[in-house]
This record gives structure tokens, sequence and C-alpha cells, in this order.
């Protein structure tokens, strides 16, 4: 069981501002991994020879059957209760901002409003030549899709090892992170960066910054409380609290 010292509760409630950044851990328990359970060949290959814009030139149809099997993951997953209780914060508290770097879109299906997606969405298709992106979440048959405008080829709309993030999210997210009165990170390894450094402002300013993960990370040291579990527990747990002590 899973309990939070009262002073961090006390601060947590009178925090007006929070900020919440999320990994894969937080889907770890609607069963999206990045490569388990995908079908036994794809347990082999290694994301950094798929994400990436030279895999993608040399082989855009395998890159594509990866990407393909992970949004057929995706689409029979459902949010878990992590994703539920992060989208009743933002009922909770005036001013929570979302940023994840999934790609799973699980924070909209549980009722996040306006998640920072810091790594694009699987949901998403790009023209290689620019025509433009949109939202495409049926079934590609034939792989790798093309442009309906111009015939070249379509582009997952995810980041890719080497490429940069979306300016405008990595801005707001900069901005979040240095104006916050508390900073939650659930279930990211912060081996990836830059996103790995947004807690680094909030900690510095000794501000209320809270880790959860069921496994140590180079954040665990210097964070207020290092929470070793796993997100759904604490989570309801954390709303439990909250809701008890809020009312
Ligand atoms: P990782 O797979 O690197 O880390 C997932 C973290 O979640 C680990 O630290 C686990 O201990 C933790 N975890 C596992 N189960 C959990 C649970 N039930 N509750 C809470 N935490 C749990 O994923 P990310 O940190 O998101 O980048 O990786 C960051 C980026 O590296 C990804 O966005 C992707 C990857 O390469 C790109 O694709 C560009
Ligand atoms: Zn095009």
């Amino acid at each position: 069981m899973v309990s939070f010292p009262q002073d961090v509760i006390q601060r947590f409630l009178k925090s007006e501002k929070i900020v919440v950044l999320t990994g894969a851990g937080i889907s770890a328990e609607s069963g999206i991994s990045t490569l388990q359970g995908l079908g036994s060949h794809w347990e082999k290959m290694d994301p950094m020879k798929l994400a990436t814009p030279d895999a993608f030139a040399q082989d855009p149809k395998t890159v594509w059957e990866w990407y393909e099997a992970r949004r057929r993951q995706v689409a029979s997953a459902e949010p878990n209760e992590g994703h539920e209780v992060l989208a009743w914060m933002e009922e909770f508290f005036p001013d929570v901002t979302l940023i994840t770097q999934n790609v799973d879109r699980l924070h909209q299906r549980a009722g996040s409003r306006n998640p920072i997606e810091l790594h694009g969405s699987l949901w998403m298709v790009r023209c290689v030549k620019g025509c433009g992106e949109w939202e495409d979440r049926h079934e590609l048959m034939n792989l790798p899709p093309k442009c309906p405008h111009c015939g070249s080829l379509l582009r997952p709309g995810v980041v890719w090892f080497g490429e940069g993030l979306p300016e405008e999210g990595w801005a707001k997210a900069e901005k979040a992170a240095q104006e916050c009165d508390a900073f939650l990170i659930v279930g990211t390894s912060a081996l990836v960066h830059p996103a790995a450094a947004l807690p680094e402002a909030p900690t510095r300013k000794g501000k209320l910054v809270i880790e959860i993960n069921p496994e140590e990370t180079p954040l665990s040291k210097s964070v207020t409380l290092s929470i070793r579990a796993k997100a759904g527990e604490v989570l309801r747990e954390l709303r439990n609290v909250l809701e008890k002590k809020g009312s």
C-alpha cells in the first residue's frame, strides 16, 4: 500500500500549476510496451534500427510494418487507471499541463484535454514532400502508404532518433516546467533528452517534484519524493487522498 507524507499532500493541495511528464511506463498497465507483444519477429528488432530517418529511407515498407503493428496494438488497448487519474487531475487542479513522450494517445482516450506530445503520435501521418500532416486511424493496407495529394511516401508522424522535437510543443513544455508549483514524473526512464531535463528547473527552484517508477532512474536522487511503485496503484491512492483532504 502506497502512503504519501502529509507535507507532500499539503504542498500538492496548495499547488496551482501542476506539470506532469509521462513516459512508456504509464501505458505499461494497458499492455503497451515498446517491443514485447507485437509479434515474435518484431521482438528481435531494435527500435534504434527502425525509428530513424535512415531506416525509413532504406526500407520504408519494413518501418511501416513495425508502426502498423504498433498502431494495431494500441487500437486494441484501453487507457488504464493511471491515465484516468491524470485526466481527473485536470478537473481537480486549476492548471495542469500534461507532457508526454508517448505516441499512443491513450491520454486523450482517458479524457486528458490537450497533452503536449513531444514525440508525435502513431496516429499522425505526414507527407515526406510537405503536403501536410493528418490523423489517420484506419488500418493501412498497402504499405508504405502514399500521399493522396502528390503520390509521395507518407511517414509516421512521430519523432525519430536524431530528429528535433516539435518546436511549439517543446517551447510550451519548457515554459510550463519553469512556472510550475509541482512536477509529477510518471513512468519514464529519464534517459532521452531533452524531455528528461524538464524537471531540472522546478528541482532547482525547490518546487515539489515527485517521481513514480518501479525502478530507480537518474532523477530519483534529486526529486522531493521518488515512489518505487507502479503508476496505476500510486495514482489511484493519490486521487483518494487528494479527494479526501481537498473536500
Ligand atoms: P522507457 O521504456 O525508456 O522507460 C519506461 C519506464 O517506465 C522505465 O523506467 C520503467 O521502469 C517504467 N515503468 C514500467 N512499468 C511501469 C508502471 N507500471 N508504472 C510506472 N512506471 C513503469 O520509456 P520512456 O522513458 O518513455 O523515444 O522513453 C523515452 C523515449 O525513449 C520514448 O519516447 C522513445 C524511446 O526511445 C522516441 O521514440 C524518440
Ligand atoms: Zn504529398
